[in-house]
């Protein structure tokens, strides 16, 4: 059995490192190419700092598997290997490249039925490394993390995200948006999920969700806000979403749970 508070000095040094990368470019001009859609935009520093993470966990781990953003399955297969990486080596590149100061880093380790077991995301804008080890707890730059104690959605402050397709796809989060606005204190767009799930754990947010996330998206940041106190589901009340590729998620300080889940039943 693998110990993942072993491991958690390798991870954030390779974060670390990551992030090192993707500040060198921020610091530049900042070229994008497009992905899926005119929206879906990928730079030189998402292709660059995933291949330098991968190939660390590969030389560490040349038995797991690898599933990154970027550059997809890697690694040992999928199917055989006891241990799954999940690595998205910029969440919020579209702030990275508006040179918009906030995205992350994001790694997790997980089992093959996609347990996570350690959550490592670093925000290197601000210096912030948020970790996670399964049963052990959440940490900020070695600050144990606490979700809030709001107890009502109109005294919380929420935030979302709007899928890829959302110029496409009716089911673009809008009504969703709508539904949130009129019964909370605030709602926000901060344009990373991870940091996203990260805000939720250290007590900055009170709640988020959003549909279409990626298991690399969201991995690290659910086992953080968890082990911070606070709860992760699906629309529905399913607490394992990340075992598909790709799921709907709502994260909260827990007390809130049932009433973000009863606006999603309104509509
Ligand atoms: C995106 C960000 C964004 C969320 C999108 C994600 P990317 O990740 O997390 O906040 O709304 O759903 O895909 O593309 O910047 O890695
Ligand atoms: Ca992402
Ligand atoms: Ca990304």
């Amino acid at each position: 059995m693998i110990n993942p508070a072993q491991l958690l000095p390798d991870i954030t040094a390779i974060a670390q490192g990551a992030g090192e990368i993707i500040m060198r470019h921020f610091a530049a001009p900042i070229p994008t190419t497009l992905k899926s859609s005119r929206i879906d935009i990928v730079t030189a520093a998402d292709t660059e700092a995933e291949a330098y993470i991968v190939k660390e966990l590969l030389a560490r781990f040349p038995d797991h598997h690898i599933v990154g953003e970027e550059g997809g399955n890697q690694g040992a297969p999928a199917a055989t290997a006891a241990y799954h990486w999940f690595v998205d080596p910029v969440d919020g590149t579209v702030n990275f490249a508006s040179k918009l100061p906030h995205f992350c880093t994001s790694i997790a380790l997980a089992t093959r039925d996609r347990e996570p077991l350690l959550g490592v995301i670093y925000d290197p804008t601000r210096r912030e490394l948020f970790t996670a080890i399964h049963g052990a707890g959440a940490w900020l730059n070695g600050q144990r993390l606490r979700v809030t104690q709001t107890a009502a959605l109109i005294d919380a402050v929420i935030t979302s995200g709007f899928p890829y397709d959302k110029h496409t796809n009716p089911d673009n989060n809008l009504k969703e948006w709508a539904a949130f606005l009129v019964r909370i204190r605030g709602e926000r767009r901060l344009g990373s999920a991870a940091l996203d799930l990260c805000y939720v754990a250290a007590g900055r947010l009170d709640g988020y969700w959003e549909k279409d996330l990626k298991t690399w998206d969201v991995m690290a940041g659910m086992l953080i806000a968890r082990e911070a106190g606070g709860m992760v589901t699906d629309y529905q009340g399913d607490p394992n979403p990340q075992r598909f590729d790709r799921g709907r998620y709502v994260a909260s300080n827990g007390k809130l749970h049932a009433e973000m889940l009863e606006v999603f039943q309104s509509l």
